[in-house]
């Protein structure tokens, strides 16, 4: 959507996988605060976003919206001065039906109410849902609520989540600065491997303006391993998907905040490329050794192998999956690692992977590299 955000994905933080309906204004409060005593604001996470469950069952006399009196009692425009004097930004949550998921009002047919209600409270931020939608085509329920965003004169980043059932993708990039792809993630390693692969699928129609948003990240809530949510932290980050941190992270621990702060895996996903990275290859049982891959400015590719098998192995990239001739010569960093691992090497990398887990690199220079197919 040409409304000047999302050049690169957006980052930030979102209420819904850790505390779903469990939220308040002290919540969001000390989750801005956190952000930027732990130093992840710096590191470019500035979006704090309030998802489902803010709102009062119905709506005013008037046909306003209201935050519930007894978890948000100071109002939303309070809060958002709150976290603007953070130096951080603000999200609100609605749904392009009738509810919204948890069975608050819905915007579908109070657009410009709603959208000028958001604004005037400073909200910089709108996750648009899908529940309630009374079987109309999505195709004319988001434009409209584009449309009064637009209207308001404020400048408010509009994030789709239509669960990437009428494939988003295709149509959804004159509409929305994001879109989801797929149905909600889960905290676990069969939820974050499926919809890492239908994301793949709409690779190509990611780009500056609109990205293909596999859903909020589940680093730091316990149901995935250390390895596991490197790997889904590596993958999000190359695919170009949002870096919506879904944990509490008033709480986390050192291993969840040293995933969500690296900041070389970081400036892949943020890269003015902004090219997503997609699967390249695919090997061994069930096609378990997988490299992935896609292209960075200044003549870099971002590489990851990933194992999904469930023992360790040796998982090699060849440069002709890659898309680069077999003789140039490339010097490798592990991104993880933090180090150079190889330089002038040609045709071929391998290296040990542990199970479910990840290695992350840059190669660099390819002056005469072809994109990754
Ligand atoms: C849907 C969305 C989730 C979350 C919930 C809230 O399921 O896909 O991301 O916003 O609604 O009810």
């Amino acid at each position: 959507l040409g409304n000047g955000l999302a050049k690169t994905p957006q980052m930030g933080w979102n209420s819904w996988n850790f505390f779903a309906c469990d939220i308040s204004e002290d919540v969001i409060k000390e989750t801005a605060d956190a952000l930027v005593s732990t130093g992840l604001a710096k590191l470019g996470y500035i979006y704090v976003n309030i998802d489902d469950c803010w709102s009062e069952p119905q709506r005013d006399p008037k046909g306003q919206l209201v935050p519930d009196p007894q978890t948000f009692p100071s109002g939303i425009k309070a809060l958002a001065d709150y976290v603007h004097s953070k130096g951080l930004k603000l999200g609100i949550y609605s749904d392009a039906g009738a509810f919204t998921c948890q069975v608050r009002p819905g915007s579908l047919f109070h657009e410009s109410d709603d959208a000028e209600l958001f604004a005037s409270w400073g909200v910089d931020y709108l996750k648009y849902d899908n529940c309630f939608n009374l079987g109309i085509d999505p195709e004319t329920r988001y434009p409209p609520m584009r449309d009064a965003l637009n209207a308001t004169g404020r400048t408010i980043f509009y994030s789709l989540c239509e669960w990437g059932v009428h494939d988003p993708a295709l149509w959804a990039g004159k509409v929305g600065n994001s879109w989801r792809t797929t149905d909600d993630i889960n905290d676990s390693w069969a939820s974050m491997t499926t919809i890492a692969d239908l994301n793949d699928k709409w690779a190509a129609f990611a780009g500056p303006g609109g990205w293909n948003d596999p859903d909020m990240l589940e680093v730091g809530n316990g149901g995935m391993s250390y390895h596991e949510y490197r790997a889904h932290f590596s993958i999000w980050a190359l695919m170009k998907a949002p870096l919506l941190i879904g944990c509490d992270v008033r709480n986390m621990t050192q291993e969840t905040f040293e995933i969500l702060s690296n900041e070389e895996v970081i400036a892949v996903n943020q890269d003015p490329l902004g090219v997503q990275g997609r699967k390249v290859y695919s090997y061994g049982p069930d096609g378990c050794y997988q490299v992935w891959a896609g292209p960075l400015s200044g003549q870099r590719l971002a590489v990851v192998l990933w194992n999904r098998g469930s023992k360790p192995a040796t998982i090699t990239a060849k440069w002709a999956s890659l898309g680069i001739e077999s003789s140039t010569s490339v010097s490798i960093k592990d991104l993880w690692k933090h180090k150079c691992v190889t330089e002038n090497k040609v045709a071929s990398f391998s290296a040990r992977v542990d199970p479910h887990a990840c290695e992350m690199y840059i190669f660099s220079p390819l002056a005469v590299a072809r994109s990754a197919s």
